[in-house]
């Protein structure tokens, strides 16, 4: 198992180059059996979730070559359709496999998902939207198994105990692109990658309205075709390096990020004193001394991103004063809390809230990432504070951020991997 070394206090300078997103691609991938011609996807992350979605897509018989950030997809000879609890037990985006398959070919053997440990991950919402559309949907031995002799469009609401759901949107989606008739879907996640999904499908000759907007009708069609698309850039991982640059009172330029994508991002960070200017080739962000603390409150897109909550609290650490975080998506994701206390940090869990006492400084420590972005967290901390941290189970962080230690360290972090 790698682990990351850190030697902190260097101030980031310089340039950080963002990668296709991963929340994006990962269904762009699975959609892609829904013709029976070739897609081509381009800026694909080469991330480790990324490649369980491409063994997916080969246990299914798909052929499926990642050459660089660009993938071909033929899906010609996809003829089964079960997803093995091997590949899905690591990441839970395989539960699109549901989708994809029934949209295919009316039926589907799909593993319950498995991925971040962030709390209850329920998939009600994915199951009764697809009973929506007449799957029959039951559960043996751990996996999930659906069929249709015919998808019908129906109207359903989407929304959980916590918003909307992407993953159920998602899932749906896939699956009403080739019912007979129209399927409304009611509360729908608004993210960018639903858009990304629906401009996807759309290429593949899909009728989508009104992705983008709590209100989606889809038209189901006979038959799409592929595609050719280029995934948007990863505004989680874009967040990551504009709160790590302001942790460093740096001053770098993060390429291919864009703000439209993040504005609930931006406009919190300039709320805590951050410098930041849109340009042609991406964000330039900027941060002095002294800077002020702020409330966060995590919500569904445009809100605040869930997955920027661990950051942007290891980067009220040490700002002077009391910043409460409060989360409303992943309630429980508050694993990274204890290894920033022992960091030096002074923060306290009330309910949903974390509230962040600012103290001077972090120290250096053997800190262990048990999230993705919590580990992303765990990483900040690690470029602010004093003396070494040392962060193990870094495969989480490896899920969901290309080359993480060399985009860091080209713009002045002491970084390291090293192999366990
Ligand atoms: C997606 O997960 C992302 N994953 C997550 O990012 C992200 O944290 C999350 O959306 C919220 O933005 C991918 O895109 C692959 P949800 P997803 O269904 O689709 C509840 C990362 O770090 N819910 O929108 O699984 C659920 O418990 C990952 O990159 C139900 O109640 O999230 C949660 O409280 C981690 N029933 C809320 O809805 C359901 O059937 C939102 O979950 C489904 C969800």
């Amino acid at each position: 198992m790698d682990k990351f070394i850190i030697n902190g206090g260097k101030r980031l300078e310089g340039e950080i180059t963002i990668s296709g997103s991963k929340n994006a691609a990962l269904p762009l991938v699975i959609a892609s059996i829904l013709s029976d011609e070739i897609s081509v996807i381009k800026n694909v992350p080469n991330l480790a979730d990324i490649r369980s979605m491409i063994l997916i897509l080969e246990v299914l018989g798909t052929d499926a070559r990642l050459e660089g950030s660009t993938l071909n997809i033929d899906p010609i000879k996809c003829d089964k359709y079960e997803a093995p609890y091997d590949l899905v037990r690591k990441m839970r985006a395989s539960v699109y496999a549901l989708g994809a398959l029934l949209g295919r070919c009316g039926k589907a053997r799909v593993s319950f998902p498995g991925g971040c440990v962030i709390g209850p991950r329920p998939i009600d919402l994915h199951l009764m939207g697809l009973e929506k559309l007449g799957a029959k949907i039951e559960i043996e031995h751990g996996y999930i198994i659906a069929s249709a002799d015919k998808l019908v469009g129906a109207d359903m609401l989407l929304r959980g105990p916590n918003g909307p759901s992407v993953g159920a949107t998602v899932n749906v989606m896939m699956a009403a692109v080739k019912a007979e008739g129209v399927t409304t879907i009611r509360e729908a996640s608004c993210e960018p990658q639903i858009i990304e999904l629906a401009g996807f499908l759309k290429d593949m000759g899909a009728q989508i309205e009104g992705e983008g907007t709590p209100l989606m009708k889809i038209q189901g069609v006979k038959e799409l075709h592929g595609a050719n698309h280029s995934v948007i850039p990863d505004r989680i991982e874009a967040a990551t390096y504009m709160i790590a640059a302001v942790s460093t009172r740096g001053n770098v330029l993060i390429k291919k990020a864009k703000a439209s994508l993040m504005e609930s991002v931006i406009d919190k960070l300039r709320e805590i004193g951050a410098n930041i200017a849109e340009g042609s080739d991406g964000i330039r962000i900027s941060a002095e001394n002294p800077l002020k603390p702020v409330d966060v409150r995590t919500s569904p897109y445009p809100g605040f991103p869930t997955d920027v909550q661990s950051q942007i609290m290891a980067l009220m650490t040490t700002v002077e004063g009391i910043s409460v975080i409060t989360e409303t998506v992943h309630p429980e994701r508050f694993m990274h809390v204890s290894e920033l206390n022992r960091m030096g940090a002074d923060i306290k869990i009330e309910g949903q809230s974390a509230v962040v006492k600012g103290v001077d400084y972090l120290s250096g420590a053997p800190v262990m990432a048990s999230e993705l972005r919590g580990g992303a967290g765990l990483v900040i901390a690690g470029l602010g504070a004093d003396n070494q941290t040392v962060i193990s189970r870094i495969y989480h962080v490896d899920r969901g951020y290309e080359h993480m230690e060399q985009k860091l360290a080209g713009a002045g972090a002491d970084i390291v991997r090293v192999s366990e």
